[in-house]
Parts: structure tokens; sequence; C-alpha cells
């Protein structure tokens, strides 16, 4: 049955957790409430007074906004506007007209809100240099994302897991911050946070279907992309520089993505797996070594870290020290 990929039989795998893939997604459908961009930034022709009102005290209070929120609010932004490139992975791992495309058509359309209700905020508040920061999007979707998983769908529902949960963290922690100045950001990350969170449910649940048909190569695939979470645009330029403005500014970064990887770890239960192959037993092991290799590099970062100034085109070349 294996190939030179060691690929083979998993489009079967992933056809036999259809039924719990329906599954999940009632669940989801269930559990979500569906909001809409417009129930926090009114846009309407017929506007009220109060909206007016609203959106006009909105400008005033944004001008508090410190700017590393501002960066953090902008690669949150690009990371959502990266939904061509996650959208098209999915569509391409996992197949069509199946309980998975089912799920992925759903699920883009509520991701195409979380960049839309930011790009309508940073716009309808005036946060940004817009052109500057729409030219940094169109690289970002111009730039393509081609992760070398070859025929791999495990490694996307891996990918996918870790993703959902960090950018969930990435939004609520930018919220907290941002809401000292401005509560309506607040909202608008936690709803997005909320939907990151039943996402990352649903592909955690997933993988654990995996994990109880194929459990060594699940695990084989999930140790691709853990140790390392390649994003659509970590080349770009400036990207790794709002990375790193982020981390500094104590929002998120290395040790906010060791928790992710150990909440997954748990909650796919990788201790108490019990593999009956040498292959299974020696993924587990390293499996269950990436959060202190993870330690390890964050202790590295941190150590090498040296104060540092930075500056961005979207927010006029303000300079920033850390
Ligand atoms: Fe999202
Ligand atoms: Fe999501």
């Amino acid at each position: 049955m294996a190939t030179a990929t060691g690929h083979a039989g998993k489009a079967e795998a992933l056809a036999a957790l259809e039924p719990l893939v329906e599954e999940l997604t009632a669940r989801h459908l269930s559990d979500r409430k569906l909001w809409m961009p417009s129930d926090f930034l009114p846009a309407s022709e017929q506007m009220t007074g109060e909206d007016i009102k609203t959106m006009s005290e909105l400008q005033d209070r944004v001008r508090g906004v410190p700017d590393p929120v501002r960066v953090s609010l902008a690669l949150n932004l690009l990371t959502e506007e990266g939904l061509p490139h996650f959208h098209r992975l999915i569509a391409v791992h996992l197949g069509s007209e199946n309980a998975w495309s089912r799920w992925n058509f759903m699920w883009t359309a509520e991701e195409d809100r979380h960049g839309n209700v930011l790009h309508d905020y940073v716009r309808d508040t005036r946060l940004f240099d817009m052109r500057a920061f729409e030219q940094l999007q169109y690289q970002y979707i111009e730039a393509g994302f081609d992760p070398a998983w070859h025929d791999d769908p495990y490694q996307l529902l891996a990918y996918t897991s870790l993703q959902e949960r960090a950018t969930q963290a990435a939004h609520a922690n930018t919220g907290k911050l941002a809401a000292q100045h401005e509560p309506i950001i607040q909202r608008i990350l936690g709803h997005i946070a909320a939907d990151e969170s039943r996402h990352f449910r649903f592909y955690r649940d997933a993988f654990i279907g995996l994990l109880n048909i194929d459990s060594t190569r699940a695990m084989e695939s999930a140790l691709k992309v853990m140790p390392r979470l390649a994003m659509p645009g970590h080349n770009i330029a400036g990207y790794s520089d709002m990375a790193d403005v982020v981390h500094r500014a104590g929002i998120y970064g290395p040790r906010d993505y060791r928790k992710v990887v150990q909440e997954c770890l748990d909650a796919w239960g990788i201790a108490d797996l019990t593999p009956d192959d040498a292959a299974g037993r020696e993924a587990q092991d390293k499996m269950m070594a990436v959060p202190a290799r993870l330690d390890k590099l964050a202790d590295l970062i941190e150590r090498r870290m040296r104060s540092k100034s930075f500056s961005f085109d979207f927010i006029y070349q303000r300079l920033m020290e850390f």
C-alpha cells in the first residue's frame, strides 16, 4: 500500500471521515451566531443620526490607539485576507462535492467576514495610510502560498488546527490591548476570536478522527507542520518585522505558539496513544518533544533580542523603539 510519497490511501481515509465531518459541521452550525460586519460598523444609506454620531466619535477615539496595536491589527488583517490561499489549499487537498467541500464553502464565508470587518474598521476609522496598507495586501496575495505538502491532506488538517487556535489567541490578545483605547474593536476581535475557536474545534476533532483510523501517519504529518507554522507572506517586505513588533509588544509570540501546540497535543490525546508499530512510537515521542523544542527556540530568540527600532509605511514611517 505504501508508495514513495507515503500518502496512498489518504483520500480514502478522508472519505471515511465524511460522516464525522457532517456531524462536526452540524454541531458548528447549531453553536454559531452569525454576525455581519455592519452589526459593528453601520454603513447603510439609511443610517440613523445615532449611527452617524457613533462613527464620528469612533474616528476621534482611535487617535489614541498606539502604533504597536495598529501593527498587530495590520498583521491580523493581512492574515485574514490570505483567505484565497487557505481556501485554495483546502479545496485542493480535501476535494470537491463532498462533506469537506461543503464545510470549506461555509467556513470560507465565515472567514471572509473577518477580513471584511477588519478592513472596514481600519478604513472607516482612518487608522492607516490606506494605500500603503492596500499595497501590502496586494503583495501578500500576489506572492501565492504553496507549502511543500505535496499530496498530504493530513498536514493540512494539522495546520488548520494550529492556525485557527493561533489566530484566535492573536485576535483576543490584540482586542484586550486595544480595548484600553477603543471598545468597538475589542467587540469585533472578540467575535472573530469566538469564530476561530469554533473553527479550531472542528479541525481539532476532525484530526482526532484521523488519529482514530490512521494514527501513525497522522502523527508523522502533524510533525511536519508543528515545529514551525509557516504563514503565507512570511517572506514579503516588512512581514517578519510586523511579527517581531507584535511579539515585543507582548501580544503574540513564540511562547503563545508553544501553548497552542501543547493544547493540540493534549486535545489529541497524543500522550495516551499506544501505537503498535515502531514508526508510530517514534512519531509519538517526537511529537511529545515539540513543546520543549519550542521552549528552547523561544529562549534563544529572547536571548538574542536586542533593542531595535521599527517603522512601517502603513503608519507613516513613525518610529517605534523596543
Ligand atoms: Fe479568521
Ligand atoms: Fe477561522
